[in-house]
């Protein structure tokens, strides 16, 4: 209902573009997706190559530098990593003062916000060291925050991070230990763990990795940048959808497991029900990922001696039924990176509102890669979409005593 010729002579030609379906924002050579083809590959390696043989910290490596490091490169950034991991003690002070019940991915966010204003020596986004520095930090540190805000909800306490262990490895143990019984960490938890780190570590210009770029493109530093990440990837329409996909198993197996009432009740647009973990905005045939992660689901809970978990039973149903079924094939929608990525979580031992937050810790240095690449850019420029202004015209103020 707009004008275009209007609109053409006073602000030149505004495309309309809503949910930036069709829209590039910028030009990236970090992540490659065919959603047609279901194709996803990190600095040009496939994403099920670098899943069977990388580790997240090398991926990590590989996202933010562009080549996969040397042994010793390695060893290097683990080891900056390693000094990195303390929070300052004041940082902790924060869950004081956060109710117990408050969400995990607000005191993450909150938390990562507050690490602004004790790291002020790291904030110039265009000083390479500072920002060498803010990576690491953000890199050693979102684990520690993360297992934090867990031990916040149980009333436990704060278990300093070992250096001695692995990355993956130390987050699992300041999460699950209670001093002061020994705790040793499953090498089966651990590697599944580090392997869907990987699978979540970049995504191209997903909705958090374009809130990251657009808050960067201000010049804000890298903390309040990936903070506001954070935020972005909480929503259950993004990575909130793997706490979505267990809460919707367990309400079908608490209405007596009846997969083809729900489906039903899913085809049924007035009840506003989604398959949660199915469909993408980008991926139209298999999501790579989820291949993966389904069989990764077959072997962890077989290694875990939780095999016959009912609620593995429930996905596999829906997504047989859902593959079948004439509403699900024709709008192209199949299971996501987070349809199989629940039931993995639940049988490692994390609550519900945990989940995002390891989405959070996978993806961190995907966002971190992508701000980089964009403050180096010489042709960044400030994020300002336009808009379609469908308002009143222009009317005479009314006095109070008129209206
Ligand atoms: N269940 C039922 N119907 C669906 C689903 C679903 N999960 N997803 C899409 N549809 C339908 C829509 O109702 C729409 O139907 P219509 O054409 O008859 O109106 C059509 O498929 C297209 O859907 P859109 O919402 O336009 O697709 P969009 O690209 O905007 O959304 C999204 C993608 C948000 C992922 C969507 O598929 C969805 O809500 N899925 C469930 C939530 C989820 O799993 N999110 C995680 C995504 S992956 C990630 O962030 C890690």
């Amino acid at each position: 209902g707009f004008d275009i010729a209007k609109l053409r002579g006073q602000t030149g030609l505004v495309t309309l573009d809503s949910g930036f379906g069709n829209t590039a924002a910028y030009q990236s050579a970090i992540t490659f997706l065919d959603g047609e083809k279901g194709i996803l590959r990190y600095r040009g390696y496939p994403i099920e190559q670098l899943a069977e043989k990388s580790t997240y910290l090398e991926v990590s490596y590989l996202l933010i530098n562009g080549e996969l490091p040397t042994a010793q490169q390695l060893e290097e950034f683990k080891g900056e990593i390693a000094r990195h991991t303390l929070l300052h003690e004041d940082v902790k002070r924060f869950y004081d003062g956060f109710p117990k019940d408050a969400h995990p991915m607000a005191m993450l966010s909150s938390v990562v916000s507050a690490l602004s204003t004790f790291y002020q020596d790291s904030h110039n986004p265009f000083d390479d060291r500072q920002v060498n520095l803010s990576t690491i930090r953000l890199l050693a540190k979102l684990p520690t925050i993360a297992a934090y805000a867990h031990k916040k909800a149980l009333g436990q306490p704060f278990l300093y991070p070992d250096n001695n262990l692995g990355l993956v490895e130390n987050f699992l143990r300041m999460t699950f230990a209670v001093p002061p019984e020994d705790y040793d960490v499953d090498p089966v938890v651990a590697d599944a763990l580090d392997k869907l780190f990987i699978l979540h570590a970049d995504h191209e210009q997903n909705c958090s990795t374009s809130t990251v770029r657009l808050v960067g493109s201000s010049q804000a530093n890298l903390f309040a940048s990936i903070s506001a990440g954070i935020n972005a990837l909480w929503g259950p329409l993004h990575g909130g959808a793997n706490s979505a996909v267990l809460e919707m198993l367990e309400a079908i197996q608490a209405d007596g497991g009846d997969v083809d009432k729900f489906i039903r009740e899913v085809k049924d647009k007035t009840s506003g029900v989604r398959l949660m973990g199915f469909g993408h905005r980008v991926y139209k045939n298999f999501d790579p990922r989820a291949k993966i992660i389904k069989q990764a689901a077959h072997d962890v809970l077989a290694k875990l001696g939780k095999g016959n978990d009912p609620l593995l039973e429930i996905a596999l149903k829906l997504e047989e039924h859902a593959l079948s079924d004439d509403y699900f094939v024709s709008r192209k929608l199949y299971p996501n990176v987070d349809f199989y990525t629940g039931i993995i979580y639940r049988a490692m031992g994390f609550p519900t509102e945990m989940f995002t937050v390891l989405f959070a810790l996978g993806r961190l240095p995907g966002w971190i890669a992508h701000w980089r690449e964009m403050i180096k850019d010489p042709s960044n420029r400030i994020g300002r979409p336009r808009q379609i202004y469908t308002g009143t015209e222009i009317r005479d103020y009314v006095a109070l005593e008129s209206r």
